[in-house]
């Protein structure tokens, strides 16, 4: 079984991805991290993030094991693996890694823009979470404050809006619902009840 879930930056949807793979025993893959660490490797080596070539080549290097979130959370590399999700050719290849990812036994959960509608379109579940810009924000600033690092609602919000615009515009694999995917507005959620409304919807579907 396939589960694919998207939606805009701070929706809830790697959250939700991880409780839902282990509630049903599925593998799980956060697809941000792909672009994240493919862009975290091109600023350490100070390489320009418009060469497809390079991040062609470094994303056949990743290693899907080893991808660390913690290392991979700050807004700079988030910023940059927007900026580097716009190349077709750097898509393909994490694409084909994600979908190598997705087809292995028992299944899996994928999480990120284009699951249901580039990277796995046959999946047996599609769910989309969205919240209100606002809500997406206050949780992004409460998230950064609780590591102990300084984040002002202003800031993150611009940021957050600059990014789902560059995501949502770009022309391959823009962010969109899927035609058949489920929409889980978790503005007034908290993240059990996002996830007991996820199982609900799984189970009538698959
Ligand atoms: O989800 P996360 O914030 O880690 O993703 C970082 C960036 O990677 C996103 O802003 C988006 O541009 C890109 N991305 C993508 N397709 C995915 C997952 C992430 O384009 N499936």
């Amino acid at each position: 079984m396939i589960i694919a879930i998207d939606g805009p930056a701070a929706s809830g949807k790697g959250t939700l991805a991880r409780r839902i793979a282990a509630h049903y025993g599925l593998r799980h893959l956060d697809t941000g991290l792909t672009y994240r660490a493919v862009a975290a490797a091109l600023l350490a080596r100070g390489m320009p993030l418009g060469d497809e070539a390079v991040a062609i080549a470094t994303a056949r290097n990743l290693d899907l094991g080893h991808l660390d979130r913690e290392l991979l959370s700050s807004h700079e590399i988030g910023e940059a693996a927007s900026r580097i999700a716009v190349l077709p050719g750097l898509r393909e290849e994490l694409v084909r890694l994600q979908r190598a990812f997705a087809s292995e036994p028992p299944g899996a959960v994928l999480d990120g823009r284009d699951i249901g509608t580039v990277v796995c379109p046959d999946a047996a579940v599609k769910l989309y979470a969205t919240a209100s810009p606002t809500e997406r924000a206050k949780r992004r600033t409460a998230e950064l404050l609780s590591k102990g690092k300084e984040a002002d609602l202003e800031t993150v919000l611009a940021d957050l809006q600059r990014r789902d615009a560059r995501d949502s515009s770009r022309s391959v694999a823009p962010l969109k619902p899927a035609e058949d995917a489920h929409l889980l507005d978790t503005s007034e959620m908290d993240i059990e009840t996002a996830f007991k409304a996820a199982v609900d919807i799984v189970d009538s579907v698959r």
